[in-house]
Protein backbone atom coordinates (compact mmCIF):
# COMPACT_ATOMS: atom_id res chain seq x y z
CA UNK A 1 0.00 0.00 0.00
CA UNK A 2 2.85 2.68 0.64
CA UNK A 3 4.73 2.26 -2.51
CA UNK A 4 1.71 3.30 -3.94
CA UNK A 5 0.58 6.43 -1.53
CA UNK A 6 4.50 7.46 -1.82
CA UNK A 7 3.75 7.29 -6.24
CA UNK A 8 0.89 9.28 -5.78
CA UNK A 9 1.50 12.02 -3.01
CA UNK A 10 4.83 12.39 -5.43
CA UNK A 11 2.64 12.99 -7.92
CA UNK A 12 0.34 15.94 -5.85
CA UNK A 13 3.58 17.09 -4.46
CA UNK A 14 5.17 17.93 -8.22
CA UNK A 15 2.52 19.26 -9.73
CA UNK A 16 2.49 22.81 -10.93
CA UNK A 17 -0.31 24.15 -7.98
CA UNK A 18 0.37 26.43 -4.83
CA UNK A 19 2.00 24.63 -1.98
CA UNK A 20 -1.13 25.29 0.30
CA UNK A 21 -3.00 23.57 -2.86
CA UNK A 22 -0.62 20.66 -3.05
CA UNK A 23 -0.96 20.08 1.33
CA UNK A 24 -4.71 20.24 1.16
CA UNK A 25 -4.60 17.34 -2.27
CA UNK A 26 -2.34 15.39 -0.15
CA UNK A 27 -4.88 15.74 2.91
CA UNK A 28 -7.58 15.14 1.07
CA UNK A 29 -5.76 12.09 -0.34
CA UNK A 30 -4.58 10.14 1.96
CA UNK A 31 -8.14 10.62 4.17
CA UNK A 32 -9.78 9.38 1.43
CA UNK A 33 -7.51 6.46 1.06
CA UNK A 34 -5.72 4.96 3.65
CA UNK A 35 -8.70 3.06 6.03
CA UNK A 36 -6.80 4.36 9.21
CA UNK A 37 -6.50 8.06 8.40
CA UNK A 38 -9.64 9.48 9.35
CA UNK A 39 -8.15 12.93 10.21
CA UNK A 40 -5.41 14.28 8.19
CA UNK A 41 -3.97 17.66 8.87
CA UNK A 42 -0.89 20.06 8.96
CA UNK A 43 -0.22 22.36 11.57
CA UNK A 44 2.59 24.97 11.22
CA UNK A 45 4.89 26.97 13.84
CA UNK A 46 2.49 30.98 13.89
CA UNK A 47 5.33 33.07 13.36
CA UNK A 48 7.67 33.58 16.51
CA UNK A 49 4.68 33.16 18.86
CA UNK A 50 4.94 29.38 20.69
CA UNK A 51 2.27 28.26 19.10
CA UNK A 52 0.83 25.71 16.21
CA UNK A 53 -1.95 27.05 13.52
CA UNK A 54 -4.16 24.60 11.60
CA UNK A 55 -2.61 24.50 7.83
CA UNK A 56 -4.71 22.08 5.58
CA UNK A 57 -6.70 19.20 6.71
CA UNK A 58 -9.02 16.81 5.58
CA UNK A 59 -12.03 15.28 8.08
CA UNK A 60 -14.02 16.67 10.86
CA UNK A 61 -13.64 20.54 11.28
CA UNK A 62 -12.25 20.81 14.20
CA UNK A 63 -11.67 23.88 17.24
CA UNK A 64 -8.03 23.97 17.76
CA UNK A 65 -7.03 25.73 15.20
CA UNK A 66 -4.23 27.19 17.43
CA UNK A 67 -2.42 25.08 19.99
CA UNK A 68 0.07 26.14 22.52
CA UNK A 69 3.39 24.54 22.34
CA UNK A 70 3.33 21.82 24.88
CA UNK A 71 0.11 20.98 25.20
CA UNK A 72 -1.39 17.99 23.73
CA UNK A 73 0.52 15.45 21.50
CA UNK A 74 0.93 17.79 18.98
CA UNK A 75 2.25 21.26 21.07
CA UNK A 76 4.61 18.16 22.44
CA UNK A 77 5.88 17.21 19.23
CA UNK A 78 6.69 20.65 18.38
CA UNK A 79 9.06 20.86 21.55
CA UNK A 80 10.56 17.45 21.20
CA UNK A 81 11.33 16.99 17.63
CA UNK A 82 10.63 13.47 17.70
CA UNK A 83 7.51 11.55 16.03
CA UNK A 84 4.90 10.70 18.57
CA UNK A 85 2.87 7.64 17.91
CA UNK A 86 -0.39 7.06 20.44
CA UNK A 87 -1.62 3.72 20.14
CA UNK A 88 -4.71 4.58 22.63
CA UNK A 89 -5.69 8.06 23.51
CA UNK A 90 -7.38 7.41 26.55
CA UNK A 91 -3.75 6.51 27.74
CA UNK A 92 -2.68 10.11 27.40
CA UNK A 93 -2.88 12.40 30.15
CA UNK A 94 -2.01 15.55 28.07
CA UNK A 95 -3.85 15.06 24.74
CA UNK A 96 -6.42 17.06 23.60
CA UNK A 97 -9.54 15.62 21.79
CA UNK A 98 -10.81 16.70 18.70
CA UNK A 99 -13.39 14.04 18.47
CA UNK A 100 -15.11 11.54 20.74
CA UNK A 101 -14.44 8.79 17.88
CA UNK A 102 -10.57 9.05 17.65
CA UNK A 103 -9.10 5.88 19.52
CA UNK A 104 -5.33 6.73 18.14
CA UNK A 105 -3.05 9.53 17.07
CA UNK A 106 0.07 9.78 14.90
CA UNK A 107 1.84 13.30 14.70
CA UNK A 108 5.73 13.78 12.87
CA UNK A 109 7.30 16.91 12.91
CA UNK A 110 8.50 18.34 9.58
CA UNK A 111 12.01 20.31 9.80
CA UNK A 112 12.74 22.90 7.02
CA UNK A 113 16.77 23.52 7.10
CA UNK A 114 16.85 21.36 10.56
CA UNK A 115 14.06 22.92 12.36
CA UNK A 116 10.69 22.01 13.51
CA UNK A 117 8.72 24.25 11.77
CA UNK A 118 5.17 22.16 11.81
CA UNK A 119 3.67 18.46 11.90
CA UNK A 120 1.84 16.33 9.67
CA UNK A 121 -1.01 14.84 12.56
CA UNK A 122 -3.28 11.60 11.62
CA UNK A 123 -6.13 10.57 13.88
CA UNK A 124 -7.43 7.16 13.15
CA UNK A 125 -11.08 5.73 14.66
CA UNK A 126 -9.49 2.42 14.82
CA UNK A 127 -7.49 1.47 17.76
CA UNK A 128 -3.41 0.89 18.06
CA UNK A 129 -3.45 0.96 13.75
CA UNK A 130 0.00 2.46 13.61
CA UNK A 131 3.50 1.05 12.46
CA UNK A 132 6.64 1.86 11.23
CA UNK A 133 5.37 2.17 7.69
CA UNK A 134 3.09 4.77 8.94
CA UNK A 135 6.52 6.69 10.42
CA UNK A 136 8.94 6.28 7.59
CA UNK A 137 5.42 7.15 4.89
CA UNK A 138 5.17 10.62 6.64
CA UNK A 139 8.27 11.22 7.59
CA UNK A 140 8.78 10.79 3.59
CA UNK A 141 5.84 13.18 2.99
CA UNK A 142 7.41 16.12 5.44
CA UNK A 143 11.07 15.79 3.58
CA UNK A 144 9.35 16.55 0.26
CA UNK A 145 6.89 19.20 1.88
CA UNK A 146 10.25 20.43 3.18
CA UNK A 147 12.31 20.46 -0.03
CA UNK A 148 9.22 22.25 -1.58
CA UNK A 149 9.75 25.12 1.23
CA UNK A 150 13.24 25.06 0.84
CA UNK A 151 13.61 25.86 -2.45
CA UNK A 152 10.75 28.51 -2.61
CA UNK A 153 12.96 30.41 0.19
CA UNK A 154 15.40 30.48 -2.29
N1 LIG B 1 -5.32 15.49 19.34
C1 LIG B 1 -4.40 16.56 19.09
C2 LIG B 1 -5.14 17.84 18.76
C3 LIG B 1 -5.34 18.05 17.32
S1 LIG B 1 -6.61 17.17 16.70
O1 LIG B 1 -6.28 15.72 16.75
C4 LIG B 1 -7.03 17.60 15.17
C5 LIG B 1 -3.49 16.75 20.26
O2 LIG B 1 -3.66 16.15 21.32
O3 LIG B 1 -2.56 17.57 20.14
Amino acid sequence: MFTQLRHKAMEILNSNKSLEQKQQEVCDYLQSTVPHYDWVGFYFKNGDKEELKLGPYAGESTDHTIIPFGKGICGQVAVSNQNFVVPDVKAQDNYIACSITVKAEIVVPLFVNGENIGQIDIDSNTPDPFTEEDERFLEFINKEIAQLIEKAAK
